[in-house]
């Protein structure tokens, strides 16, 4: 059944490059690679590509911050993201950035095309304004107290008890969450798309196919209500691009963040033979296009990014799939129950496939939110994957190498099970093809379910007792082992690796178009254990290390000065725990102590391991101050120790107690020293 070759080119959203990868974003990138190595192994030409988002305020504030230049923190961060992905089996074609030539290339040409079709409007707007940082303020980065119910402590945009809206400036009393310092009223001109131009075109847009259901109803009720122009521009400082005819003017990180997905695109292109990139994006394009984004940025997926395309002579998508929200144990996913789980940490205690499935089998086509539920995902994951399906192997494979040296049987009997299992391959993709994962994992594991009872029934481990019945065993394993070939076949879009190694053990490339093709008087190889169970001792260590980074990052943020610490309350939005009396302050003992040593702590990104001597005692202590000491500089100083903090079991060891240090983060993180003339373990205060 040879089809047509479909070129298909598939992107995820472009994960800011101000953070690291979590399990929300990771629901994001598996759901779109498993789709991408199904049209792949169909024989489509599907292409993948993805890039960081590395634009904006927040991440020209995160650099000045650590120290270092906007250029430096993106290309760190990028490097980070590509190497989670990588390690989760995510396998871009391309990652790229924003900040790239392509980009800034591609979003001067749409913009002057944009303004050249007259859809450019340029007017003035007034805005708080930041006198000491010398910069506008968006409404979310000025603090004040409400004017109408005099809550204190309110964003400048609504108040979050009597949900009164306002402009910043209308507050009692309103800050720079950078500065402190009073906004003032300024006026600049900016730029906006005209959007309600597009209001008919994007009324049948929405309305033709490309979204699913739930989301093209959202957006009739916004389409309803009117659109409204779109402020594309920024004033310096931004970190982004000029507009090409308005100096000190920048393009808002949203307007290039999609044309990222082109910029990528063009740079694969540049380097790939065959792959042109008018094939894909001009308006007369037979390539299909889809784009794979969270539910909270589906307006600028499918209003402002079809209307700009469609205006600049492009393409627009064939489909925009929204996915839902991760959450954990039925709850967002939370600091500080170790819950917002970064996709590094993940790593270090468990296979990505584990999670791969698990996503896989409770994904379907909804915009609905996914639970991580950890009970249940272990629990589904060593009863299918583990239980289930590497039993059919393992049940049968060490009977052929050990009886048959190897050779399944020349032929077998089964042939209409067997025809089952290569018929469901149709219906399997078309789940696939629907993005209705769960669907197809459940069929795959109905299936599974079929060979294992087929096994238990004609008990080969009986048969094998008997050596007349010797030939009835060669025979039921290697019927077994063809139904777990084209169960494998169909999970390989899901567990790549795992299914890698059952191709080695069977001697097969599996591709969906060769499941028809059985495994009859072929030789196999020696059988190695496929994937082992999770056991709950992994989830409780990636949890507890979750918990750990939280309060390490709690830390280094503590001891900031005023004026950073406004920005993390901002960005983290910690409250401030609750007040304690001077009696309990008075119970911290503070203590000189000496280091004695101070040592890199294997595998820890942001740790040292100190020997501290305070006058006879001797105490460990890891401190995230990797960032800013080399451990030789350390050694030989005093610092101060809060000596009656309970002992902490870290990942890495017991820590017995806290030395204090401050600074805003990165190199610049202090600790703090005590007077001239102190004595190891003498009493401060
Ligand atoms: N940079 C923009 C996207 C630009 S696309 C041209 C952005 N970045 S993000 O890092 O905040 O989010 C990237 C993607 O991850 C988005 O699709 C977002 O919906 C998704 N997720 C972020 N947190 C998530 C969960 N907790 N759960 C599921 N997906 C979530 O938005
Ligand atoms: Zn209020």
């Amino acid at each position: 059944m040879a089809q047509t070759q479909r070129k298909i080119l598939v992107t995820s959203a472009l994960p800011y490059a101000n953070g690291s990868i979590h399990l929300g974003h990771m629901l994001e990138h598996i759901q779109t690679d498993i789709w991408v190595r199904f049209q792949k192994m169909r024989g489509h030409l599907c292409t993948a590509v993805c890039a960081d988002d590395a634009h904006g305020t927040a991440i020209m504030i995160k650099a000045e911050q650590n120290g270092i230049t906007s250029e430096e923190l993106i290309e760190g961060v990028r490097q980070e993201h590509m190497s989670d992905f990588n390690d989760f089996l995510i396998g871009y074609d391309n990652y790229h950035s924003t900040h790239s030539e392509e980009n800034r290339e591609i979003s001067s040409s749409i913009y002057k095309a944009l303004r050249d079709n007259g859809k450019i409007s340029v007017r003035s707007i007034v805005q708080a304004y930041d006198p000491e940082k010398e910069m506008f303020l968006a409404d979310r980065f000025v603090k004040g107290t409400c004017p109408k119910c005099k809550a204190e402590d309110q964003y400048g945009d609504n108040c979050e008890v009597c949900s009164a809206t306002y402009t910043p400036m209308e507050m009692i009393d309103p800050r720079s969450v950078y500065s402190g310092a009073t906004p003032i009223e300024k006026e600049s001109e900016h730029y906006f798309f005209k959007l309600p131009d597009f209001q008919e075109f994007l009324a049948e847009w929405t309305r033709s196919g490309t979204l699913q259901d739930q989301v093209a109803n959202k957006l009739a009720e916004w389409l309803d209500s009117g659109l409204q122009e779109w402020d594309i521009s920024r004033d310096a400082p931004y970190f982004g691009f000029e507009i090409p005819d308005a100096p000190g003017k920048y393009f808002y990180v949203w307007l290039d963040a999609p044309i990222g997905y082109m910029a990528s695109f063009q740079n694969l292109c540049e380097r790939t033979e065959g792959l042109n990139f008018d094939d894909y994006w001009a308006k007369d394009s037979d390539a299909e296009l889809y784009h794979f984004i969270g539910k909270d940025i589906i307006n600028f997926h499918a209003l402002f990014w079809p209307a700009m395309l469609d205006c600049a002579g492009y393409r627009t998508p064939t489909k925009v799939n929204a996915h839902g929200y991760v959450t954990v144990d039925g709850k967002k996913m939370s600091k500080s129950r170790g819950t917002f789980i970064k996709a590094r940490t993940y790593l270090n205690h468990l296979d990505p496939q584990y999670l791969r499935y698990y996503f896989a089998a409770k994904l379907n086509a909804s915009v609905d939110d996914i639970d991580l539920n950890l009970e249940d995902f272990i629990q589904r994951v060593n009863s299918d994957v583990v239980g289930k399906v590497v039993n059919i192997a393992s049940r049968t494979a060490s009977f052929i190498t050990k009886k048959f040296d190897g050779q399944l049987a020349a032929q077998a009997s089964e042939a209409e099970m067997i025809q089952s299992f290569i018929d469901a391959g149709d219906l399997i993709a078309e789940h696939f093809e629907n993005r209705e994962y769960g669907k197809a994992v459940r069929e795959i594991m109905r299936l599974a379910d079929v060979a294992n009872t087929y096994i238990a029934d004609q008990a080969p481990w009986v048969l094998a007792k008997d050596e007349a019945t010797l030939p009835k065993v060669q025979e039921v394993c290697s019927v077994a082992l063809n139904l777990f070939s084209i169960l494998a076949t169909y999970l390989k879009p899901v567990m790549p690796n795992m299914v890698a190694d059952a191709e080695a053990f069977l001697n097969k490339e599996l591709t969906w178009e060769n499941r028809s093709e059985l495994l009859f008087g072929t030789a196999i190889n020696k059988f190695k254990p496929l994937m082992g169970r999770i056991d709950q001792k992994q989830i409780d260590a990636m949890i507890e290390e979750g918990k750990q980074e939280a309060e390490l990052e709690a830390q280094a943020s503590a001891g900031n000065t005023v004026k950073e610490e406004a920005v993390e309350t901002e960005l983290s939005k910690e409250p401030i725990a609750d007040e304690i009396s001077f009696d309990d302050f008075a119970k911290v003992d503070l203590r000189v102590a000496l280091i004695a040593k101070a040592e890199h702590v294997e595998k820890a990104n942001k740790l040292l391991k100190l020997t501290l001597d305070l006058g006879g005692e001797t105490r460990t202590v890891f401190s995230g101050i990797k960032s800013a000491y080399k451990p030789e500089d350390l050694e030989g100083k005093l610092t101060v120790l809060v000596a009656n903090l309970a002992p902490r079991k870290m990942k890495f060891g017991l820590s017995e107690g806290m030395v204090l240090a401050a600074g805003p983060g990165g190199e610049e993180i202090y600790l703090l020293e005590p007077h001239d003339g102190a004595k190891p373990g003498q009493r401060i205060m």
